[in-house]
């Protein structure tokens, strides 16, 4: 009896306020051109002061629950990819949980930074595998915005605020369901792409401090290796693809995965122009607006992919 992941339901929130690539330029040395030319992105949606990690992965949550058909009350295990937790303990999955209202089993958050919500997937795959549990919630929420430097032109422009979730059922008799999953770490890169706050060193919270051009480089390469390797692992060629869904860190990267999988554009999902970098919050977003809008069906072969601060990164492959 194999057991299966399933998908049973995605869903998304975007902060109501916008901030375009032209209202950064008046006062930020920067403009639309430079940042459309270098990474593909016009605007961000930025959390309201009263909007936090929790709010925003709830809303995210309730709206996958409803296209799941199903209640909190059917959920037992609840994970939240971020690297923005509301507090620095209890877990914001906790918060999260009293919220919905569930009543069962556990919670808790992860953190693989841009990499975040690919971790949290393969982790409940290993969970659900594992009868651990039989429903679970897993969720990518960021208020990236509260960790920019505003006077940083070469971090200020990438980022943005924003929740994906995903209803994930264990099932047996399917061909649907999560594949397999692909995950790295490499610590030498620990210093290229942080935070430079935190409660064991600075007790501040910091802000986001990047080397983008050596990150960029690493991205490329080890992005490749990621889509390449999992293909391999499991015997899938690149023409059996349907759907690219990368994280939305740079559409100059994403172009080189997909030229590297021999994917046309119209197989990418990009959701960065509107929505910048939402780090862990990135491919549950994309996800979910190519599934709402009818692009990605149900049987559809999806690979995803992310790479970021660690370096950590990793691919899925999900069998919609
Ligand atoms: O999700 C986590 C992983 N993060 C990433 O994957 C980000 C990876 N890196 C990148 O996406 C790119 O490296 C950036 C978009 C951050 C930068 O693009 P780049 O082509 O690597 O530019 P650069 O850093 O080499 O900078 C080129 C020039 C510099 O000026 P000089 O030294 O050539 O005079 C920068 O000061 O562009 C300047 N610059 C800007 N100019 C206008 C940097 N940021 C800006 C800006 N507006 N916002």
């Amino acid at each position: 009896m194999t057991l299966r992941s399933v998908i049973l339901g995605t869903g998304s929130y975007l902060p109501k306020k916008r901030v375009t690539n032209h209202d950064l330029s008046q006062h930020l040395d920067t403009s639309h051109e430079w940042i459309m030319e270098r990474t593909g992105i016009s605007a961000r949606h930025i959390a309201a002061p009263e909007e936090y990690t929790s709010t925003m992965a709830i809303e995210a949550a309730q709206k996958a629950l409803t296209a799941a058909q199903l209640t909190a009350q059917d959920i037992d295990m609840l994970i939240l990819a971020t690297s923005t937790p509301d507090h620095v303990f209890p877990s914001t999955a906790s918060r999260i949980q009293e919220s919905l209202g569930i009543s069962k089993g556990f919670a808790f958050d992860q953190a693989a930074a841009c990499s975040g919500f690919i971790f949290a997937l393969a982790t409940a795959d290993a969970y659900l595998k594992q009868e651990m549990a039989k429903t679970a919630l897993i969720i990518g929420s960021e208020t990236m915005s509260r960790l920019l430097d505003w006077e940083d032109r070469g971090t200020a422009v990438l980022f943005g605020d924003g929740a994906g979730a995903v209803v994930l059922q264990a099932q047996t008799q399917t061909d649907r369901g999560i594949l397999g999953s692909l995950l790295r770490t490499n610590g030498a890169g620990y210093d290229q792409l942080y935070v430079n706050g935190g409660p064991s060193t600075t007790q501040t919270i910091g802000t986001i401090q990047m080397n983008g051009r050596e990150v960029f480089r690493n991205a490329v390469n080890r992005l490749e290796e990621a889509v390449e390797g999992i293909l391999k692992i499991h015997n899938i060629s690149q023409e059996e693809i349907d759907w690219l869904v990368p994280h939305q860190a740079n559409k100059r990267i994403i172009d080189a995965t997909a030229k590297k999988l021999g994917l046309p554009e119209e197989k990418v999902i990009h959701t960065g122009a509107d929505q910048a970098n939402t780090s862990a919050a990135s491919i549950p977003l994309a996800l979910d607006n190519a599934v709402k809008d009818g692009r990605i069906k149900k049987g559809d072969l999806v690979l995803c992919e992310a790479f970021g601060a660690g370096y950590a990164w990793g691919s899925t492959l999900i069998r919609m």
